[in-house]
């Protein structure tokens, strides 16, 4: 899913996602290209199909703008929380709504909970106060609540305390929860980390569904033209085999060749035959 993710979202244009004012750095510090993790959030998107996505930590909107590339969806909806709200241009973007407060706050889940309704979301993205309490709070909440299949979480080693969340999360979740750096090393960097948790397996789509048959008449196909071939073959080895058996000056391991051939071929008729596709 990761290396999936990663390629898909190379090949998407994220050139109008910034990530905006360096807070971390001197305070006139602007950053107007996207940060590698941008691409992969958008990959992730397009290739996992979410389209009801929230996301913890708004920023200047560079993580959601770069999400919003990534969906393909007609009815994608994406709501971004932050405590500031330093980019307006977000509130002009279709399909995004912008709440303002703390996501850890009565009133923003409340706001949360309207946005969405009882309908599960596709995927969480928290990347906000990057302490444990309001993270493993952000995590707790929401998935409660919201019912995401997928949830990111950026910074997840980036401090002792994002390092004691991660540990919980993967004492809980085991194999579902991976740090995305461990398996693609350019989506950030390995001292920030980028957990990925699988909390649903996705249930699959009409278009997953439609692709699915497709692939299964393909293979079908593949299937009858062998077993036709097949049998023509294992008849004209059988009619050989007749003719020579009667044939005096015979030399006998030919014959033998023969019919250790027509032994193979009946084998691999009676294996494709076998064979049960899915309707
Ligand atoms: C690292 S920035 C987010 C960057 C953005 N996701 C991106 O990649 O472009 C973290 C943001 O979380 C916001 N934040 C911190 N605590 C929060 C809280 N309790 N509720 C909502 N937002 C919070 C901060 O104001 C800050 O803008």
């Amino acid at each position: 899913m990761v290396r999936g993710a990663w390629a898909i979202g190379e090949t998407i244009n994220l050139s109008d996602a910034w990530y905006g004012p360096k807070h971390w750095k001197e305070p006139d510090s602007f950053s107007s290209t996207p940060f590698p993790y941008y691409y992969f959030l958008a990959g992730l998107v397009r290739s996992q199909g979410c389209s009801r996505i929230f996301e913890i930590g708004t920023h200047y909107g560079g993580s959601a703008r770069s999400m919003l590339h990534g969906a393909t969806e007609p009815n994608v909806q994406l709501v971004t929380i932050d405590v500031t709200d330093l980019n307006p241009a977000l509130h002009a973007l279709p399909c995004v709504v912008k709440l303002t407060g703390d996501a850890n706050g009565a009133e923003a889940i409340q706001e949360a909970m309207d946005k969405f309704g009882p309908e599960p979301i596709d995927l969480l993205y928290i990347d906000a106060d990057h302490k444990f309490a309001p993270t493993i709070t952000n995590l707790g909440l929401y998935s409660l609540l919201l019912k995401p299949r997928l949830v990111v979480i950026d910074d997840i080693v980036l401090n002792e305390g994002m390092r004691d969340f991660w540990n919980v999360v993967r004492a809980a979740y085991g194999s579902d929860a991976i740090n995305c750096v461990d398996v693609v090393p350019e989506i950030r960097s390995e001292k920030c980390g980028f957990g990925l948790l699988r909390l649903r397996r996705h249930l699959p789509t009409m278009d997953q569904n439609r692709e699915s048959k497709s692939e299964m008449r393909d293979i079908r196909k593949a299937i009858d033209v062998n077993l036709d071939s097949l049998k023509r073959e294992h008849n004209n080895l059988d009619i050989a085999i007749t003719e020579l058996s009667s044939w005096s000056q015979l030399d006998d391991s030919h014959l033998q060749e023969l019919k250790k051939r027509k032994l193979t071929i009946g084998e691999a008729i009676a294996k494709l035959e076998g064979i049960q596709l899915p309707d």
